[in-house]
């Protein structure tokens, strides 16, 4: 093998390695996590939801209890959303108690969830692998 032909393979390594890392680096990022939805509002419904304990029946992520379901996404759910969560807030269930929250803790539960919402999806209902070997949602 001649020197330029080595070269040439050596160039072609050195620029697949670069092509690859900037798609290493930057697929994804582009991704709408949530970060500007965190504001005085969405921080009071967090403190809200934990002071509640929310989380002794409901889920985020998958974890917490199971005697509700998992809210992650329930503002983007079809056929749910903002107004549905509200109603259960506003009046309770036969399962899940009135808390008696005023309209303003409402918003700020509702603001929380609509933050957690965009910051991921659970629970993973169908999934696909991409090319490149990552794990994708369908
Ligand atoms: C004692 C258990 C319990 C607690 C505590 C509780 N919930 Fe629930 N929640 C439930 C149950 C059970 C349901 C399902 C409705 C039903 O079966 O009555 C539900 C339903 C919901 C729903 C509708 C979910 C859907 O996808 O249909 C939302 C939103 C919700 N709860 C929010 C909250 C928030 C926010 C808190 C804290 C302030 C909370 N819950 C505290 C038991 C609970």
């Amino acid at each position: 093998m001649n020197s330029n032909s080595k070269r040439l393979i050596f160039g072609g390594l050195i620029l697949s390695f670069f092509v690859y890392s900037y798609f290493v680096y930057t697929s994804g990022t582009d991704n709408d996590k949530g970060v500007h939805l965190i504001n005085e509002q969405s921080k009071r419904g967090k403190l809200l939801f934990q002071n509640y304990n929310c989380t002794a029946c409901h889920q985020i992520y998958g974890l917490g209890g199971y005697m509700g379901p998992d809210i992650t996404n329930v503002i983007s759910a079809k056929n749910k959303g903002p107004v549905y969560a509200k109603a259960f807030l506003q009046g309770g269930t036969p399962r899940m108690p009135n808390f008696h929250l005023n309209e303003k803790e409402i918003d700020e539960l509702i603001a929380y969830l609509t933050y957690i919402d965009k910051t991921g999806i659970s629970p993973i209902i169908d999934f696909k692998i991409n090319y490149d070997g990552t794990v994708g949602q369908k």
